[in-house]
């Protein structure tokens, strides 16, 4: 883990929203920023299960991180059991692990990748075998958002306004960010570019996260309302948008917070650049459109009630969908670290995802 504190030091990130030590996996709980960092431990499968479903941690790559956490602590867990019994154990609790929230591919990438590394070692070596494959998609996960950091600032102009929605930080990934990591790269490129966040609602991923994850490394953002964003664009403040993924489907639609979509047309209508940063733990070449993407939606009170007051009347019916999916005919461009992809997807998502 202090090689991978390292790095990003060394990049000029100063969040990161995991720890490990002692063989207990810390997240920062991002449901109480900014006005608390407080670091919940978990120790057993089953807390890093909760920590998902109820957005402890958030964010495709940083989910997809803990799930491979919670396969090293269901191989400690598991470490009495006989040899088939523990193989058995782990297939069990990566299939529980991937049912915690249905969007981010990157979860069901990251047990699988678990699995393949451990099932065939020997009984003894699985614990450590885990924690090193563990440690080594963290690792990676950093790395790649450095490189797009840079392959996605060079896409910027040398000024202006990056429109972002949600939190696709350092705090949505092993600690740099996707399409913040674009902004981190446009800064080390000498560029002078300032955010414009959008709120989010109802969790407010952009007020509350990713306005306080620019601020801690003194990126210049500006926050505004989700309904702002036409506005903002038609009065030329924005020069490009970026944003992260949760699923990029085989063909080039994107799967990313609600309000994505809104945004995309609106860059459209005003012939200003999409582009999608995501690793390529994010392609999904086995869903083939964005039809077949798997759409989380949470519960009625996150849109009936506001901090807890209940701000419409009682008994209203909600809809809330969390993800929404952009066609590829908006997306300009899709920053992997692999190299920018563009239009069309399907050749260039399957050159990369077969390398
Ligand atoms: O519901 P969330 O906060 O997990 O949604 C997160 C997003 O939509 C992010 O934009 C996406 O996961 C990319 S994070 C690099």
């Amino acid at each position: 883990m202090e090689k991978i504190l390292k790095i990003l030091q060394e990049a000029g990130s100063r969040v990161c929203p995991m720890r490990w030590e002692d063989g207990t996996y810390y997240l920062l709980d991002q449901r109480r920023l900014p006005r608390e960092e407080t670091w919940l431990p978990c120790r057993s499968v089953g807390d890093i299960f909760s920590a998902i479903r109820d957005m402890v941690v958030r964010g495709a790559p940083a989910i997809g991180i803990t799930a491979a956490f919670g396969m090293v602590l269901a191989a400690r867990e598991g470490a009495e059991k006989g040899h088939a019994d523990l193989r058995e154990f782990l297939v069990s609790r990566g299939s529980y692990l991937k049912d915690a929230r249905p969007t981010a591919v990157n979860l069901s990438w990251a047990v699988d990748r678990m699995l393949k590394a451990v099932l065939n070692e020997a009984h003894e070596d699985i614990p450590e075998r885990a924690e090193a494959e563990a440690l080594s998609i963290w690792e990676q996960d950093v790395r790649a958002n450095i490189k797009m950091g840079l392959l996605g600032g060079e896409l910027l102009p040398q000024s202006g306004g990056l429109l972002t929605h949600c939190n696709a930080g350092a705090l949505a990934t092993g600690g740099y960010g996707t399409a913040l990591g674009v902004a981190r790269g446009a800064r080390k490129l000498k560029k002078g570019i300032q955010v414009f966040a959008d709120e989010t609602r109802p969790w407010l991923q952009g007020a509350r996260l990713t306005a306080w994850e620019l601020i801690k490394d003194d990126i210049p953002v500006v926050l505004s309302v989700d309904n702002a964003s036409g506005y903002l664009m038609r009065t030329k403040k924005i020069s490009c948008v970026v944003v992260g993924a949760d699923r990029i489907a085989a063909n080039g639609d994107v799967a990313n917070k609600i309000g994505t979509y809104n945004v995309a047309v609106l860059a459209r209508a005003h012939d200003i650049p999409f582009y999608v940063a995501a690793p390529v733990s994010t392609l999904d070449p086995g869903t083939p459109a964005g039809r077949d993407i798997p759409i989380e939606e949470r519960d009625a009170e996150e849109i009936t009630r506001f901090a807890g007051i209940q701000t419409a009347p009682e008994g209203t019916k909600a809809v809330n969908p969390v993800f929404d999916i952009t066609p590829w005919e908006y997306v300009s461009a899709i920053i992997t670290e692999k190299g920018v992809l563009k239009s069309p997807y399907e050749a260039s998502i399957a050159s990369v995802v077969s390398e």
